[in-house]
């Protein structure tokens, strides 16, 4: 396996799913550990990430020389190829040009790491220091015109390193760069896929496990679904999976998980239908902050009695949790320190409920999660679904919750979903919130007379990590048909409007 050694920033994962689109595994490893912890790890090879500092900085994480001349192949990536550059002899200096964002890289020897690339390629830089000299032994491949050497290596020594950030889309050629030091310079063979981390996983829980038995609550969501469906795989009947229906899902997901879902995996499922329980909770209810808090309360006072029922019928041992590999390396578990976020995704179990926990997915990224998923035949639908709230449609219905309320939405929301899907856009669109202002009336006309309806509010947004996000431009064919056929179909609605605003200042759902 390979380690991507981080140094901070958020580029130590993208660097770590690069290697693994190479058909490599890798890990990500704190940049505290030793020389020695990090050989003891037995890496075929090791990657210097970039990250904020700047070498010069007091307590900057420093590189020990003797990382490489361990025999084990490094390749230093902006930070981590100047820390590289500085333990082997080299010169960083400040230059007093600054790269961020693109530049031209003029390639003058391409070595083995830029074999087969054009001369000049555009690259994605961050940096203020730059390495002017390179360390002996090691030689210089491009430069740009602020990094005289930006890139070297040597081949003998299996050592290279660019000051650009070959894993980030903006760069050209940037998967030809670090599959060159992979498979080049390094000698590895592409050989990893997710199959090995499901059989790897399988074996792993069945060894955990035993012949005890295994809670899992599905949400509808795919973590949780993909998460079930691989401890399904791995121990059968002894898991049983919780499904509670609050009756504020869309058009379709409660059927997925009740019918398609226990078809494509044979899992024992119990389903609590509490529909009337969370309207009931709901009703008169329009503070935002509180219908949260209600459908929360709600949600873990049934998974409780449930949970109680089930163990005292035939004991409970484990819980399964969806929790992915990059919620393990920001809660720092990747150092050992697991279990920090435990219990996060069923928002909080009674503390006479003692289950240790069980999660299959805390190696894989979100893509490779998917990606099981299809391959452990997960409906399409539900493998490849946009994220989506806990506390579902009851927040997309500005004012109160009622049933026919959230007829009318889950209506308009299968309509944009169906003309999404037929535009081929489902995958370009991040989340597509659709949102009915249940406080709003407009005048219209339909047929022969005057209506005084709601509106409906069209929310598709693009964003990597919902941190942040922009509104989709979704062409005005697309937003033509959903708009007639919401109107046209949605009872009440005689108005469709599109949210132009990004986060910031908006926020993603409009409560
Ligand atoms: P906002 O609206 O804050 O949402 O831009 C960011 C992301 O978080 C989701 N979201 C929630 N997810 N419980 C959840 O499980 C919640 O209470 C909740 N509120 C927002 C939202 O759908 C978006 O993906």
């Amino acid at each position: 396996r390979v380690l991507v050694v981080d140094y901070g920033a958020q580029y130590a994962q993208l660097i770590a799913r690069r290697v693994r689109e190479a058909h490599v595994y890798s890990e990500i490893v704190s940049s505290k550990l030793s020389v020695e912890e990090l050989l003891a790890k037995r890496p075929s090879a090791i990657i210097l990430s970039g990250g904020p500092s700047s070498v010069y900085e007091p307590g900057a994480p420093q590189v020990d020389r003797s990382l490489f001349e361990a025999g084990v192949p490094v390749f230093g990536i902006c930070y981590g190829f100047q820390a590289m550059a500085q333990a082997l002899g080299g010169t960083v200096a400040r230059t007093g040009t600054r790269e961020y964002g693109r530049s031209a890289l003029a390639i003058q020897n391409s070595g083995c790491l830029l074999e087969a690339i054009p001369n000049t390629i555009n690259v994605w830089m961050s940096h203020g220091d730059s390495v002017t000299k390179a360390p002996k032994g090691l030689q210089v491949l491009a430069r740009t015109a602020g990094a005289p050497v930006a890139a070297f290596e040597s081949r003998e020594r299996k050592l290279a390193g660019v000051q650009w950030h070959p894993e980030v889309m903006h760069s050209q050629w940037g998967q030809q760069v670090l599959e060159h030091f992979l498979f080049k310079i390094a000698g590895l063979t592409p050989s990893w896929t997710p199959d090995t981390m499901v059989s790897e996983t399988i074996t792993a829980i069945q060894e955990q496990v035993g012949d005890r038995r295994v809670l899992c609550a599905l949400s509808g969501g795919v973590d949780s679904a993909v998460a079930a469906a691989l401890v399904q795989r791995a121990i059968g009947s002894q898991l049983t999976c919780v499904f509670v229906d609050h009756g504020l899902l869309r058009a379709g997901e409660a059927e997925q998980v009740k019918e398609d879902f226990v078809r494509a995996t044979g899992v024992d499922l119990v389903v609590a239908d509490e529909r009337e329980r969370f309207l009931g909770a709901l009703a008169g209810v329009t503070d935002p902050e509180q219908k949260r808090k209600i459908i929360g309360r709600e949600f873990i006072r049934t998974f409780e009695e449930v949970a109680r029922q089930l163990e005292s019928d035939r004991g409970i041992d484990f819980l399964v949790q969806g929790t992915l590999y990059p919620d393990v390396v920001e809660s720092g578990g990747g150092d050992g320190a697991s279990n920090i976020k435990s219990h996060h995704n069923v928002g909080g179990l009674p503390d006479d409920l003692q289950f240790t926990l069980i999660e299959p997915l805390r190696a894989m990224f979100k893509d490779e999660v998917r990606q099981v998923g299809a391959q452990l035949g997960l409906p399409e639908e539900m493998v490849h679904r946009h994220p989506f709230p806990g506390p579902g449609l009851g927040i997309r219905i500005v004012g109160e919750v009622t049933e026919e309320r959230l007829e009318i939405l889950r209506r308009a929301d299968l309509i944009a979903r169906e003309e999404l899907r037929a535009a081929h856009l489902e995958r370009e669109i991040w989340q597509f919130p659709v949102v009915l202002l249940a406080d709003v009336r407009s005048v219209g006309v339909q047929g022969d007379g005057r209506t005084y309806g709601y509106p409906i509010v069209l929310r598709p947004v693009t964003s990597e990590d919902a941190m942040t996000a922009d509104w989709a431009r979704l062409p005005y064919e697309v937003l033509e048909k959903m708009s007639t056929r919401i109107t046209n179909e949605c009872e009440g609605i005689n108005r469709v409007v599109v949210d132009i605003t990004s986060k910031p200042p908006g926020t993603i759902e409009w409560e």
